[in-house]
């Protein structure tokens, strides 16, 4: 795993906006994982303003969110589908038919191999975008006794539910959601995680210093040979090294 130590958000955010255009450039058709939370806000800030100076379309991307909420609309203001509507496809030129979203109300079951099946048939991520939680989750994958495959439905810790309540204020806060399995992201052939702020210093620790184990999901990304980390100085505050 590479790790990069940049001052701050919106210096990560413009790094990594940098690698995925010059990957959309590579190859238009590109197939990005995306992520939600507030850790790529300012990538996606980043891709935006890239897209709107002329220096990148998205015409042709096309891209997987790694999770979704259950028992809640797709349209609901807090989907992660909306979140990703807000903060990046509507600034872009992305097509529509061209956004892949787990579906939080659909059988979980056959939900998981229409997912896995639709990656495939896009020839697999290229670039799969993380973030990771205060207990090393990705996506919504919490600390469990074996690693998940593939997408399966998941109820919530209280530690993300407390990190995430506050963005509800209309209705209560799902306690399920499904999510793409740590099997399936490591598919991806490159992963880039973004940790930013003290809250994910010891989930960072646990990840890069730690051993592998279902205990922290994030750590098996030590297992995949392709992983660029990005971290601000408060995330990176108590790695040895
Ligand atoms: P955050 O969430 O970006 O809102 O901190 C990251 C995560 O829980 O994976």
């Amino acid at each position: 795993m590479k790790v990069q130590i940049l001052e701050n958000k919106t210096a990560i955010g413009e790094a990594v906006a940098a690698l995925l255009c010059d990957a959309i450039r590579e190859k238009p058709d590109c197939v990005l994982g995306l992520a939600t939370g507030a850790t790529p806000v300012p990538t996606y800030d980043a891709l935006a303003a890239a897209y709107q100076a002329g220096k990148v379309s998205f015409r042709r991307v096309r891209s997987f969110n790694l999770d979704e909420y259950c028992d809640l609309p797709k349209t609901h203001k807090n989907s992660f589908y909306s979140f990703m509507q807000v903060q990046l496809f509507s600034r872009v030129d992305m097509d529509p038919a061209n956004v892949g979203f787990l579906d939080g109300n659909a059988d979980p079951a056959a939900e998981s191999a229409r997912y896995t099946a639709a990656i495939e048939a896009a020839g697999g991520i290229d670039v799969q975008l993380l973030g990771i939680g205060r207990n090393g989750h990705i996506a919504f994958n919490e600390p469990a006794d074996a690693f998940s495959q593939e997408s399966f439905r998941v109820a919530l810790t209280e530690s993300t539910i407390a990190a995430n309540s506050c963005y509800f204020d209309d209705v209560p806060m799902p306690r399920f959601a499904i999510t793409m399995g740590v099997g399936l992201i490591l598919r991806a052939k490159r992963l880039i995680l973004i940790a930013t702020g003290e809250s994910k210093a010891a989930a960072v620790k646990a990840m890069l210093e730690g051993p592998v184990t279902p205990q922290c999901p994030a750590s098996a990304l030590q297992t995949h040979p392709d992983v660029l980390v990005f971290l601000d100085p408060a995330a990176a505050s108590l790695l040895k090294q």
